[in-house]
């Protein structure tokens, strides 16, 4: 007798990342000398975790009853008070937020499918977009639909995002947009002024037509801080005829991974909708996952509410944007010496090179022991994972095997 749903019988029980990165790991352990550009997390130049040491003791220092305690439903009120000022203070909007606590950005991804979505409908996002996006949305019985983030000219398709977003208005009457800027995962695009532009006069086009919620993706947005600047002084302009949404995430912003630190926050300046959309957003947490990690939201909370820890995490921060922007600038040097195809990649996590046939090009490298994730039309490169000697290899891989 089979006892799953039907809808769950053949579900892949390794998430695709994961699983290439412990094949890596293995051929590692067994003394080859691989290079592993498969996961999202930065790494120093030994391929030991990237760590805030401000970080690290504001957690180990916490008294142990905060630690073991349930934290709020929400979240921690501090911490909540200080997402929000640390995403929108510069605007003057704080006032007009509502957050939640989330298990990282993915956490916060899932209440946005849950309550700005209805079962069964479609969210819309890029090409090459960040493969659980569509996880997140099948285990909530969403979908995901994408409109070609590329034009001709390598820039942002905004003719297509405007096309699949009119579908979309006229199929369900409401949209929910998905847009990772900064540092897009995979491709490592950040959308400049003139695009910023295009994607909000878009917005604007449909706006009256129905409930249109942007959801901005920051996971990556400490590591481009003017082009964060950018894409919230831009989009928070809509916050009348949009709901701008923030899917915030401390696993890059303070190198705390694990912890599973982020939050939600809603941009909503009509109060008594603001207040719904509260409630809305805390019932949904109850349901998901109670609450979340005391310690991660405690130790971020401390730091952003105490000047001195947070200008000490600031520099070190700083550092590691330092060493990834040297990452960055050694790929564009010889990626585009190399002649490789690749999308404009100012900063950030990822770079792809791309490919009509990602999983076979993926494989011919892993037979040379270079580990890059395959994704829909091209390879990702994990710029956060290696050092420049091991990107100096990737190249070469790459070119050698015709990509
Ligand atoms: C594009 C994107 N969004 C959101 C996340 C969420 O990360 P976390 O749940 O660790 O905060 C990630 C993590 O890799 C990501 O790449």
């Amino acid at each position: 007798m089979e006892f799953l749903i039907p809808s769950r019988t053949a579900r892949p029980g390794d998430d695709p990342i994961f699983s290439l990165n412990a094949a890596a790991t293995k051929r590692a352990q067994s003394g080859e000398d691989i290079v592993n550009a498969t996961i999202g997390a930065l790494l120093s130049d030994d391929g030991r975790l990237a760590i805030m040491p401000t970080v690290a003791e504001s957690l180990s220092t916490l008294p142990f009853e905060t630690v073991a305690s349930y934290a709020p439903i929400p979240g921690r009120e501090d911490y909540r008070k200080a997402i929000i000022d640390d995403l929108l203070g510069p605007y003057g909007l704080t006032e007009n937020a509502t957050c939640v606590a989330t298990p990282g950005g993915t956490g916060a991804l899932r209440i946005a499918f849950e309550d700005f979505l209805e079962p069964g409908q479609t969210a819309l996002t890029s090409s090459y977009f960040w493969a659980p996006y569509r996880t997140i949305a099948d285990e909530s019985g969403r979908k995901v639909a994408t409109y070609d983030l590329f034009d001709a000219a390598g820039r942002f398709n905004s003719t297509d995002f405007e096309k699949k977003l009119d579908e979309l208005m006229a199929a369900q009457g409401r949209a929910l947009i998905l847009l990772n800027t900064p540092c897009h995962n995979p491709t490592g695009y950040s959308l400049d002024q003139t695009e910023l532009d295009a994607a909000a006069t878009v917005l604007l086009q449909h706006a009256a037509r129905g409930p249109i919620t942007l959801v901005l993706d920051v996971a990556y947005g400490y590591f481009h801080p003017e082009a964060l600047d950018r894409c919230i002084a831009t989009f928070t302009k809509l916050a009348d005829r949009v709901l701008v949404v923030f899917a915030w995430s401390g696993s890059k912003a303070f190198a705390l991974y694990g912890q599973r630190v982020g939050a939600l926050v809603a941009l909503c300046p009509d109060e008594a909708q603001r207040t719904r959309i509260g409630n809305a957003i805390t019932f949904s947490c109850r349901g998901l996952w109670s609450n979340c990690n005391a310690a991660g939201m405690a130790a971020v909370a401390r730091i952003l509410a105490d000047p001195i820890l947070r200008v000490k995490v600031l520099q070190e921060r700083a550092l590691l944007v330092e060493l990834l922007a040297k990452r960055v600038a050694f790929w564009n040097e010889h990626a585009s010496a190399a002649g490789l195809k690749y999308p404009r990649y100012d900063g950030g996590f990822f770079t792809t090179v791309f490919s009509a046939e990602p999983a076979k090009l993926s494989q011919a490298l892993a037979a040379r022991g270079l580990f890059l994730v395959p994704t829909a039309g091209a390879v990702r490169v994990a710029v956060c994972a290696v050092n420049e000697a091991q990107i100096a290899r990737i190249v070469e891989g790459l070119r050698a095997v015709g990509a």
